[in-house]
């Protein structure tokens, strides 16, 4: 017998169906919960609320599980290319050989930009942030291809519209690191790997030839894949309920962009770093920063610390401090902050507030501090969480828009004035 929730209202009881999935969460379907009792639910945030049915990532909060399709991310990040975890969490397998030389030649052929964006980076002031610059040119993509404005669909259409967007993903946030620096833009070169292209891109200049640093590009591809997916999160719900208008891939992963952006997520890696400067520029005992963290009535959080769904540790934090390690010791680089950091956990761990609330250093803690030892600027680390973000984008925008799901519209109870006369200027 299938399992149901009953509920008693005004006296009447209505019951609901119970959804289980396959490592046995559990769901009330409350999808007629409106229609039989007229009622709806409230939940600020969505804490409580599925929005979806998904089979691309689980995550189990409570044990520190991540896995993308199945596949444990500690193995992932050990042993797997980004455009391989790339195709999986699009496509839902690893792909095989065939499958791989297709994906990356096709992905490979499409890096190159249209030459006329190069003037919308010009038109940006010099400093400009590359997050605000990189939402733009994903948005502006649309309009050099309006195939991607189909809402019919068709399956051709979306691959294409996919591959280019992976492609040039890597090459708008090189434009935009080199516009904000007001250093001379690079091209792709095709016969370099995913990663390696990107760094080219980032870091080499046309009088010179660039080299690929192995360490370099090992570690840019472990944190792209660390985070390469995390289900609903605030930017990827933000990617759905777009798409779900039918709006093209390129918009909703601009407004995706955009969500990413914010402290309290992905913009909480520059976060991180701002703050251990502060605390290293000050010079104060890490107590202060942690009492200030405490006070209710100041509005400083310890970024990097908590996370909505991880409630013992986040996994890819644990990943990362160690890589953190293991690249700050062969490039040679002894990066004072990281100290900091190490200490601010230990005291943050043993703290009664934080350990109360389940609160532990998650994936943006130590992430910034490699970008650092790799030579990336600080207003860059976002941009580097979006290139890694991107197929966990695009997979959840295809799987909204093949499962033909309903327009994201959440309700709401009025809490303003009750119906009023108007009256004329004169009179009030
Ligand atoms: N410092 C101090 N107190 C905190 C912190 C923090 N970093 N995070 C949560 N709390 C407290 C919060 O004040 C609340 O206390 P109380 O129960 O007494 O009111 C309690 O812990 C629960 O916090 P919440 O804000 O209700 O939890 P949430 O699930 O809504 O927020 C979060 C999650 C990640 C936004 C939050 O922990 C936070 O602001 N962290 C700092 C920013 C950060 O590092 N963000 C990156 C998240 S991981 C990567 C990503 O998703 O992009």
């Amino acid at each position: 017998m299938s399992e149901t929730a009953r509920m008693i209202l005004d006296g009447q009881e209505y019951e609901f169906p119970v959804i289980t999935g396959s490592e046995n969460e559990k769901a009330i379907d409350i999808s007629k919960l409106r229609g039989s009792t007229g009622y709806i639910t409230m939940d600020p945030g969505f804490k409580n609320t599925g929005s979806t049915q998904s089979g691309i990532t689980y995550l189990d909060g409570e044990n520190g599980v991540l896995r993308y399709r199945g596949y444990a991310i500690e193995d992932l990040a050990e042993k797997a290319s980004f455009i391989e975890v790339a195709y999986l969490l699009i496509y839902g397998d690893l792909p095989n050989k065939e499958q791989l030389e297709y994906f990356s030649d096709s992905v490979t052929r499409h890096t190159i930009v249209h030459e006329n964006m190069k003037r919308f980076f010009d038109a940006f002031p010099l400093g400009a942030h590359p997050m605000g610059m990189l939402s733009s040119m994903v948005a502006s993509l649309s309009t050099f291809y309006p195939e991607s404005q189909n809402p019919n669909r068709d399956i051709t259409d979306i691959d294409l519209t996919i591959h280019r967007l992976i492609a040039k993903l890597p090459t708008l946030a090189a434009q935009a690191y080199k516009h904000n620096v007001g250093l001379p833009t690079m091209y792709p070169k095709n016969n370099l790997s995913y990663v390696g292209n990107f760094m080219h891109m980032m870091w080499g200049v046309p009088a010179e030839d660039y080299e690929i640093d192995p360490i370099v590009e090992s570690a840019l591809n472990k944190l792209f894949i660390l985070h390469a997916d995390h289900e609903q999160n605030c930017s990827t719900s933000t990617v759905r309920v777009v798409g779900s208008s039918q709006a093209n891939l390129y918009s909703s992963v601009s407004a995706g962009v955009s969500a990413l952006w914010g402290p309290l997520h992905g913009g909480a890696n520059q976060a991180v770093i701002e703050m251990l400067e502060a605390i290293r520029a000050e010079g104060s005992p890490l107590q202060s920063w942690i009492d200030r963290a405490k006070d209710k009535t100041d509005s400083f959080r310890l970024m990097g610390f908590g996370h909505r769904v991880y409630k013992n540790f986040d996994p890819r934090a644990r990943i990362i401090k160690k890589a953190a390690d293991e690249v700050l010791g062969q490039l040679g680089v002894n990066d004072p902050v990281l100290e900091i950091a190490k200490q601010l956990e230990e005291v943050a761990l043993n703290d009664e507030y934080f350990v109360q609330r389940g609160l532990y250093p998650n994936v943006d803690f130590y992430s910034g501090i490699i970008y650092r030892a790799l030579g990336i600027p600080t207003d860059m680390f976002t941009v580097m969480f979006a290139l890694g973000r991107l197929p966990g984008w695009i997979g959840q925008w295809k799987e909204m828009t093949e499962n033909r799901e309903p327009i994201g519209r959440p309700r709401q109870v009025y809490v303003g004035a009750t119906n009023r006369a108007f009256t004329g200027l004169d009179a009030r």
